[in-house]
């Protein structure tokens, strides 16, 4: 696979061609930047772990930087692979071994979260610059003394002593998104008064003496990066001009092999370190353009939000960088430079953004990739089946199209029926509202395949189970999705009159409008998934007001930190209104345009006047009437998605793509 990236480059040829890093070759300008995957277990190298990175280097990048790993015994946790003593050299030698031989170099993350937490709770045993405490978490770390620093110090490079040993080719370490080495070197977070704290030279003290501490054991030959801040989003932090001045002083020495930059901090700005489809793509490398005027000569590679390979081609011609260094594209799909070099971008299966693969405390998995870290990933497409079966599948979602593409790439006589006139189901919808240009994604490449596959369409068509029947399917999928529950409150004549829809239903008739309308749109949230904020911000191009109201004590409760962050950063920029700890109290007041509400806890009521819009968002329940009288008429049924219990996107594709494999 590699030997088609080198030699195939007319199409992406700044992009597939060589560079060289510390003497030695790279075979293109794709770096894997960082992820935490949590494929480790007890500390040690697993087998899924390697393949993970076998995967991404097998079908893309030149060089991979690993998760973070255990460097120093106090980050000892089962997630993160130990590298402080010995116990693991067999592991990590066959790792570097399996990934080098493909002629891609293995860097070891150094990093330390120090104070920084975005999961429930304080971390007791977080270490840190100054006795300050963390934005998200509150947690207050112990406050590093220089002893103790000088003994981490040795211990971080011994770590990359040790590596090197077992064959990595070197190390970076991660400086930004506000963990222990950002710590040290933003003003807001460092108020030392010792020698590693004060001026650019004190605050940088800590990073410098490990970059040198790291060339001294490991000699001229091994890589050493740095991920700094280029702008944290703090006040009294890091912006790009102090960003400047500390990668000027760190790379002086000459010991720094290549830098990336890393935006946002462990505060109110961590949403800034893995940006979505909310805005434009790329969205850093103006700043990255701005940053490198201040450090001529220092090679950079290019982060944040890199999804198509034409961009990073031109961010490589136009000498914007030597390297582009992609996350989540890389989740997403590993063979995305093979394919692209191929001649087939479309067939890329691209990342969503919806950050479903962040801070999860699961394995790594991804929206639109079900087969992260397995042995077959790379360009994957099903073996034929043994038998050619007819096989039914009752939904065109996410769910739906996964299982009936790979049905019929494996040889079966498949057809999709779907109740609307196109394929894409929720997915399609979320794809119309503000941010959602990435929710296709998985749908496109479903589309693409399954027109590749044979698969046939039956759009616009409402089956009942008799309908199924009468085709005498040797299978069914079942993925005709879910429905939102009526609230408790709500009383039936006003939902089957059509007075209070559910929010999808209200969304619909406004998307082909453009015109504003006088009044207020109310949406009563208890669903807290992103779709519900992205409606709201949809229904605030149209609407005077928009007022959220939900009986829960804060928002977004099933976002992830960072997504939560940039709603509610949104929201306050786009003046969208909420009122939480607040239940809806029925009358008939929306006849006049009125909506009365009130505090869970305390009963005081208000009214939102001249309500022009009102609907309800709220958990699902699923849509499988058919399930039962097809398995009572002998068919075997796979009942998937939503269908099967409503979730996420993630738990769609992969169920999608577990019954289109089984059937
Ligand atoms: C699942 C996930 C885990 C990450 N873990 C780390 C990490 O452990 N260390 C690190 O320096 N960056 C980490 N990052 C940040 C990425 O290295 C990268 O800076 C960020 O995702 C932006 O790149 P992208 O837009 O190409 O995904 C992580 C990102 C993701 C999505």
């Amino acid at each position: 696979m590699s030997a088609v990236i080198q030699d195939n480059n007319a199409l992406y040829p700044a992009l597939l061609s060589p560079y060289t890093l510390r003497g030695g070759r790279l075979r293109n300008r794709v770096v894997h930047a960082s992820m935490t995957t949590r494929l480790a277990e007890h500390g040690r190298v697993t087998d899924r772990l390697i393949q993970y990175h076998i995967n991404r280097a097998r079908g893309s990048a030149a060089l991979i930087v690993t998760e973070p790993l255990s460097m120093a015994p106090h980050q000892d946790i089962p997630a993160k692979v130990r590298v402080w003593n010995d116990e693991n050299l067999d592991g990590l030698k066959r790792w570097a071994a399996a990934v080098e031989s493909l002629d891609c170099r293995l860097l070891g993350q150094i990093q330390d979260p120090g104070r920084g937490r975005h999961l429930p709770g304080r971390n007791p045993h977080a270490v840190g610059a100054s006795a300050l405490a963390d934005d998200i978490s509150g947690t207050v770390p112990h406050v590093l003394s220089g002893a103790e620093l000088e003994r981490l110090v040795e211990s971080f490079a011994q770590g990359a002593q040790r590596l090197q040993l077992c064959g990595f080719s070197g190390v970076e370490l991660s400086c930004g998104h506000g963990h222990l080495f950002h710590q040290f070197l933003s003003p807001w977070s460092n108020v030392r008064s010792d020698a590693y704290g004060g001026d650019l030279a004190g605050r940088t003290r800590f990073i410098a003496q490990i970059v040198s501490a790291v060339r001294a054991l490991c000699g001229r030959q091994f890589i050493v990066a740095l991920k700094l801040p280029g702008n944290d989003g703090v006040a009294g932090g890091i912006g790009p001009v102090e960003a400047v001045r500390i990668a000027a002083h760190l790379t002086a020495s000459g010991d720094v092999d290549f830098l990336s930059f890393a935006q946002g901090s462990h505060a109110r700005s961590l949403e800034m370190h893995i940006p979505d489809s909310h805005g434009p793509r790329a969205p850093y490398l103006p700043l990255v353009r701005e940053l490198r005027r201040g450090i001529p000569g220092v090679p950079v590679a290019a982060l944040g939000y890199i999804t198509d390979p034409a961009e990073a081609d031109a961010i490589i011609a136009s000498g914007d960088a030597e390297l582009v260094a992609l996350g989540r594209s890389l989740i997403a799909d590993p063979a995305w430079l093979t394919k692209a070099a191929q001649g087939r971008a479309h067939d890329i299966r691209y990342c969503v953004s919806r950050n479903s693969c962040w801070s999860t405390g699961r394995p790594s998995a991804c929206d639109n990739n079900p087969r992260v870290a397995r042995s077959d990933e790379v360009d994957w497409w099903p073996a034929p089946a043994e038998r050619k079966r007819r096989v039914v599948v009752v939904g065109a979602g996410v769910a739906g199209m996964e299982a009936a593409w790979i049905a019929a790439a494996r040889g079966h006589q498949v057809t999709v029926f779907g109740h609307t006139g196109e394929v894409g189901g929720k997915a399609r919808l979320r794809a119309l509202l503000p941010g959602g240009e990435t929710y296709r994604n998985p749908v496109d490449y479903q589309l693409g395949a399954a027109r590749r596959a044979g698969v046939q369409f039956e759009l616009g068509v409402s089956v009942t189970a008799s309908d199924v029947i009468a085709l005498r399917p040797d299978a069914v999928v079942l993925a005709s999705g879910s429905n939102m529950v009526v609230p408790r409150w709500l009383p039936a004549d006003a939902v089957t009159s059509g007075l209070v829809p559910d929010l999808r239903s209200a969304l619909l008739p406004l998307l082909g409008r453009s015109n504003r309308q006088h009044g207020a749109a109310v949406i009563y949230d208890l669903d807290h998934t992103e779709g519900t904020y992205a409606a709201a911000e949809f229904l605030r191009t149209r609407f005077e007001r928009v007022v959220v109201i939900t009986p829960r004590d804060s928002l977004a409760q099933e976002a992830p930190v960072v997504t939560c962050q940039a709603i509610l950063r949104r929201f306050g920029q786009q003046g969208i209104e909420s009122l939480v700890l607040t239940d809806l109290k029925w009358n008939d007041s929306l006849e006049d345009a009125k909506l009365e509400y009130v505090h869970v806890y305390n009963g005081t009521t208000g009214v939102i006047e001249d309500v022009a819009f009102f609907a309800y968002s709220t958990p699902r329940t699923p849509e499988d009437a058919l399930a039962d009288p097809l398995r009572a008429a002998g068919i075997e049924v796979h009942v998937v998605g939503d269908c099967k219990y409503p979730r996420t996107m993630l738990d769609a594709t992969a169920e999608g793509h577990a019954a289109g494999n089984a059937v």
